[in-house]
């Protein structure tokens, strides 16, 4: 079936605002996406018809919504091929997967003298966790660099793969110029040196089928809102016998089984790492936004944003005095640029006048900025509901900007 960008567009009720009196051009979905009316009824379907705790009561409310919130996790599993439902820890996010992990991994596992291993182009919340545990346990930060066409460098991997390396923490796709790391390489190239692996997929399962037995990674990390789902929810996949192993990060409520005193017991894997009331509403919208993708397919959206990745390129490379961050073959749909005569900061503005929205600044990724040499950068991202109709709005806002600006 030929993809229908109109009849998906029908779906999102936020595509359909205006901004400043102008249609809205959202092209900031790297930071968040908007969620079709699936999701927003699936949330408002919970709150109104069955709302409760779950897990706990024997009403039957609470096992309607035990019932919808433990579903998930299996749509989850299917979702990136996990073999165990027990590897799917519901978290609030992609920063909140990678804190648990330094916490309940790191603290417990990291030595002085050991080397965590990450790479030029993270995230702040790839970066920062690691940093935080290096401090606190004397383990040393190392980072893969980045050649200038915006992939990582592995040529001679033997200076950064050694046997100090106990963790290696990288991005599956860059936040800032989209680059797809080759993530099956860097953790063979990990386990080779005996140690674990963390991928941050942030900005990957919002857009390609991702398989962690392919992968085979010991962590995989991503957020609900980056994929049409709720704020507020966000994905902790790890092996199993990884997962046993650790102890538990917040303590509380529904992570325990026995309690006592002077001691506690703890609760079988995943519920371990999910302490207190969780997220129920977010993760049944995640189910709904899981369920929209489904429906789509990753094949269909791959083709579809590679398409007007292409097109935005290309009509951005004939702009003059603008220059393109990285240029790696393998690409998400994330294109970061300078343009000469104006501040990333006034561009954005100035597009948003016209009702385009794209981001501006460092994108979280300051040693990025600082390998790139410069403050900040304009950032568009793609998700599968933009359309050519709105790049052309989007660089045409772009060329009048500059004109205004150099008179
Ligand atoms: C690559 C990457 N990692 C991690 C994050 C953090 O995600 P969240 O804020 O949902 O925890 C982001 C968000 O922009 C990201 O792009």
């Amino acid at each position: 079936m030929p993809f229908d960008v109109q009849k998906v567009r029908a779906d999102f009720p936020n595509l359909r605002q205006q901004v400043h009196g102008k249609p809205l051009v959202y092209l900031d979905n790297a930071a968040t996406t908007h969620k079709p009316q699936s999701v927003i009824n699936a949330v408002s379907n919970f709150y109104s018809k069955y709302n409760a705790n779950v897990h706990r009561a024997l009403y039957q409310q609470a096992a309607e919504a035990t019932e919808a919130y433990e579903a998930v996790r299996d749509k989850v599993a299917q979702l990136i091929n996990a073999p165990d439902r027990r590897s799917i820890v519901f978290t609030s996010g992609t920063t909140e997967s990678i804190n648990l992990l330094a916490y309940a991994w790191g603290r417990h596992n990291l030595r002085p003298g050991d080397e965590i291993l990450v790479t030029e182009m993270e995230h702040h919340s790839n970066l920062i966790p690691w940093q935080l545990a290096a401090r606190d346990t004397g383990a040393t930060l190392r980072y893969i660099p980045i050649r200038d066409d915006g992939t990582l460098d592995l040529e001679n991997p033997e200076q950064y793969f050694t046997d100090k390396t106990k963790l290696v923490a990288f991005t599956h796709q860059s936040n800032v110029f989209g680059a797809i790391n080759p993530a099956r390489q860097i953790i063979e190239l990990a386990h080779a040196v005996g140690a674990i692996t963390v991928v941050d997929a942030a900005q990957s399962v919002p857009h390609m089928a991702v398989d962690v037995v392919e992968l085979d990674c010991d962590f995989l990390a991503f957020s609900g809102h980056k994929m049409l789902g709720p704020t507020g929810v966000g994905v902790l996949y790890g092996k199993p016998e990884l997962l046993e192993q650790m102890s538990p990060f917040f303590g509380g409520g529904e992570m325990i089984r026995t309690v006592t005193m002077e001691k506690s017991t703890w609760a079988e894997i995943p519920w371990k790492f999910e302490a207190g009331t969780p997220k129920i509403a977010q993760v049944i919208g995640l189910g709904a936004a899981i369920n929209y993708l489904n429906q789509l397919s990753y094949k269909t959206i791959g083709q579809y944003e590679q398409e007007l990745t292409d097109y935005t390129l290309a009509s951005l490379k004939d702009l003059d005095g603008l220059t393109i961050h990285g240029n790696p073959q393998q690409r998400g749909p994330v294109i970061s640029f300078n343009v000469d005569a104006v501040h990333p900061h006034d561009l954005a503005q100035f597009l948003d006048e016209e009702g385009v929205a794209i981001r501006a600044g460092h994108h979280c990724a300051q040693p990025l900025m600082q390998r790139l040499g410069v403050p900040a950068t304009s950032r568009v991202s793609i998700y599968l509901y933009n359309t050519k109709a709105e790049i052309d709005i989007f660089i045409e806002s772009i060329t009048n900007t500059i004109r205004f600006m150099t008179g």
